[in-house]
């Protein structure tokens, strides 16, 4: 990602975006209640295009200005269906940056209570794939592979982290050198380094099911740390949310282990798992509904805290 060609590109596509999404949902600028965008964190250049964009609309219309943070969004994705989690419930968040447990008590009432120390999940996904020898992002080529291939057939260890946090760098490392031996071993063992040509050769004739391998232990290790979140809150409703909630063997590894759990599980739909302009609009009317707006002093920050 080059940030000065991402600022350019929503440079060029916000205003038909705008026009489309009125277009799409028949409507007109004036029947908007309030202008909703997201402030953090991201790109910065990205960022300044549209809380400038918000910010002239704002005061163009004479509408409320809301900010929303991009996390908090991707959790309260599960509100846009008709078939909702109810109060408090706990959510899952993966993404490409972050990788969080979220005690959701209402839908501005939202505390972190487990996040990566390291690595995002979606981060050991696409790290993953780039050793690989997969274009960027791999997770859904990961994804792909992974349906093919048998999760049992090499085994990746899973990191001991005290309390609801995560860690993901060591299953990188040992994916490493895994792949440095051409599979001889997934130990840390550095004595026997296979030549390229092997390794290649290795990697290919084994794709599927390192990557199912691979994706078996990144989920295992999403999951405990979720299922010892729900036993330490006692909370029964369970959510998924970000990019990588997207993933098929997560989806439904989350759903079988709620049913063995007697959880109630809620993912939502493909479309508003990966970043969407719909979970910014649904944060920005529960905040609408809240009256939490925003001066026209505010600035974006590229910074994840909330
Ligand atoms: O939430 P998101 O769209 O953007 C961020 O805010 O980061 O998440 C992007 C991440 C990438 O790392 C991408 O590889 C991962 O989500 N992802 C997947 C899948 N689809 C997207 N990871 C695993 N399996 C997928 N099917
Ligand atoms: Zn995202």
């Amino acid at each position: 990602m080059v940030p000065e060609l991402a600022s350019r590109a929503h440079m060029q596509n916000i205003v038909p975006v705008v026009d489309a999404a009125l277009k799409t949902a028949n409507c007109s600028l004036q029947d908007i209640d309030a202008i909703a965008f997201t402030q953090a964190p991201g790109l910065i250049g990205s960022l300044l295009v549209g809380t400038q964009f918000a910010k002239s609309l704002s005061l163009a219309l004479d509408k409320p200005l809301i900010a929303v943070h991009h996390m908090q969004a991707h959790v309260l994705a599960n509100l846009i269906p008709d078939e909702r989690p109810s109060f408090p419930f706990l959510c899952l968040t993966v993404s490409g940056g972050h990788t969080q447990i979220v005690r959701c008590d209402s839908p501005t009432r939202l505390t972190v209570i487990g996040e990566t120390i390291d690595d995002a999940a979606g981060e050991a996904f696409d790290k993953t794939a780039k050793m690989l020898g997969l274009p960027y992002p791999g997770g859904p080529l990961i994804d792909k592979h992974a349906a093919r291939g048998n999760p049992n057939r090499f085994t990746f260890p899973e990191p001991q982290i005290a309390g609801l946090d995560f860690s993901f760098s060591g299953l990188k490392t040992s994916i490493l050198y895994f792949l440095k031996n051409a599979g001889a071993s997934n130990l840390y063992k550095e004595e026997f380094l296979a030549d390229e040509e092997t390794r290649r050769r290795f990697v290919e004739e084994n794709l599927d099911d390192i990557c199912a391998s691979v994706q078996a232990r990144i989920i295992s290790i999403l999951l405990n740390k979720l299922k010892k979140a729900a036993a330490e809150t006692g909370i029964s409703n369970l959510c998924l949310a970000g990019g990588v909630s997207a993933n098929k063997g997560l989806r439904k590894a989350f759903t079988e282990l709620g049913e063995k759990q007697g959880w109630k599980t809620f993912i939502p739909a493909f479309e508003y798992c990966t970043d969407n302009a719909a979970m910014i609009a649904i944060t920005g009317y529960y905040k609408f509904q809240a009256k939490d707006f925003t001066e026209l002093s505010v600035s974006p920050s590229a910074r994840a805290e909330w």
